[in-house]
């Protein structure tokens, strides 16, 4: 069971996607009829209504929708945006391949952007903070908007980990000029891939849309595309199976939610406080996911020990998720790494293993249980599910304290 939204599919997911199997209607278009109702389109109004969002567009995966989010706001070849060293690979491939530059900032004890690095990585052609949402849990929005607002930079947040999570009575997604999810299976929902874009502006709604739809206007209402900017686009948009699933998926949320936040809660009841043994701080722990658990130790030794012990790896090892696990980073500067001639980067920062001492040394003491994501490749490879028996719960919590107290002495 990859994310906990997994443990939830069922006769409703099953029973959408008959409607559209009885159809045979795959696309949300139908041709020469403007889109008011399809699956694709119902999700996007869910979305609006649940999140809290002006504008919603469904598109095909987390990745397309920071892409879209990207060509939306006009970030391109100039340009820089910060983005954690510690994310998901995908927050810094779209940056790429929006032809910009992405700058590595740190992160700080609650594994999300630090505000003071982000502040003193801004240069004159600085246009976006990319603010990722870590395993769940909110960052610092405020500090972050306020340093957004003060330099006049866009704040695009990835919201792909931490799908209905809020912070200070905001759901996450709203809070910067866009907001960008994943429905892979690892996430809090899913409908096997996918990805939903939020914003509150309509211009960039309208780029966003035409960018994912071949510069489409907004639902092909003009099938002129004379409404405004007029942009090249992709194909990025989200099939009727797809959103079939996702709609379902969507509506049971906050159930999901539930779910997890009650096993977590359970699980750190269960654990003793430990000397040496620090849970992660949160910048809103009533608003975070909490998808998993995050403990960290005095030493990166004790951490790599105590991960070992149960079976898992620190958070330094979690695949692509580090900046020094991701090879593609090296061949920035010269070119190699990216698909285009031409495009080698003159003046790229630093990205070397050892450029983020922070970040180096916080994921390296770091170990995560899992308690709605279970995924070995994100260092969550111990811990429990939403589907735990209390006994299960029990005993993981049991193993957890036993090898901390081993470690910690
Ligand atoms: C932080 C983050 N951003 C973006 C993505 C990309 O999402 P997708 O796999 O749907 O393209 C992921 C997915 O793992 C992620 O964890």
């Amino acid at each position: 069971m990859p994310g906990p939204g997994y443990a939830f599919l069922g006769a409703e997911e099953q029973a959408n996607v008959e409607q559209v199997l009885q159809s045979w209607d795959l696309t949300r278009y139908a041709y020469d009829v403007p889109d008011k109702t399809s699956f694709v389109r119902g999700l996007e109004l869910a979305a609006q209504e649940i999140f809290g969002a002006p504008y919603c567009i469904a598109v095909n995966s987390g990745t397309s929708a920071l892409l879209t989010g990207l060509a939306a706001l006009g970030v391109g070849p100039g340009d820089e945006v910060i983005v954690p060293g510690y994310t998901f690979i995908a927050s810094i491939g779209s940056i790429v391949h929006s032809g910009a530059t992405p700058v590595l900032a740190e992160v700080d004890a609650s594994l999300t952007l630090d505000p003071r690095d982000v502040e003193e990585r801004i240069t004159p052609r600085t246009r976006a903070i990319m603010a990722v949402h870590m395993l769940g849990a909110p960052c610092d929005m405020d500090a972050l908007r306020a340093i957004a607002d003060r330099h006049e930079l866009a704040l695009l947040e990835d919201t792909a980990q931490a799908c209905g999570a809020g912070y200070r009575g905001d759901r996450l997604g709203t809070i910067g000029r866009l907001g960008a999810f994943s429905l892979n299976p690892f996430k809090v929902i899913t409908s096997g891939e996918g990805g939903l874009l939020l914003t509150g502006d309509s211009h960039l709604y309208q780029r966003a849309y035409a960018f994912q739809d071949q510069g489409w206007s907004v639902l092909r209402a003009d099938r002129d595309n004379t409404g405004g900017d007029i942009l090249f686009g992709l194909n990025l948009r989200m099939s009727e199976l797809t959103a079939a699933v996702g709609s379902a998926q969507l509506a049971k949320l906050d159930t999901v939610l539930d779910s997890v936040r009650a096993t977590k809660q359970r699980l750190v009841g269960l654990i003793p406080e430990l000397p040496g043994l620090q849970r992660r701080i949160l910048h809103d722990p009533a608003g975070e996911c909490g998808t998993l658990l995050v403990y960290q130790l005095p030493t990166a030794t004790a951490a790599a020990e105590l991960a070992a012990t149960l079976g898992t790896r620190t958070l330094v090892e979690s695949g692509r998720h580090y900046y020094g696990n991701m090879p593609q980073l090296a061949g920035l500067s010269d070119g190699s790494s990216i698909p285009f001639h031409g495009r080698a980067r003159t003046d790229v920062p630093d990205y070397r293993v050892g450029s983020l001492p922070l970040t180096d040394d916080i994921l390296a003491r770091s170990v995560a249980v899992s308690v709605g994501v279970s995924d070995s490749y994100l260092g969550a490879g111990f811990g429990v599910t939403v589907r735990s028996t209390a006994t299960e719960i029990e005993s993981a919590a049991e193993q957890f304290t036993r090898a901390a107290e081993k470690v910690l002495g």
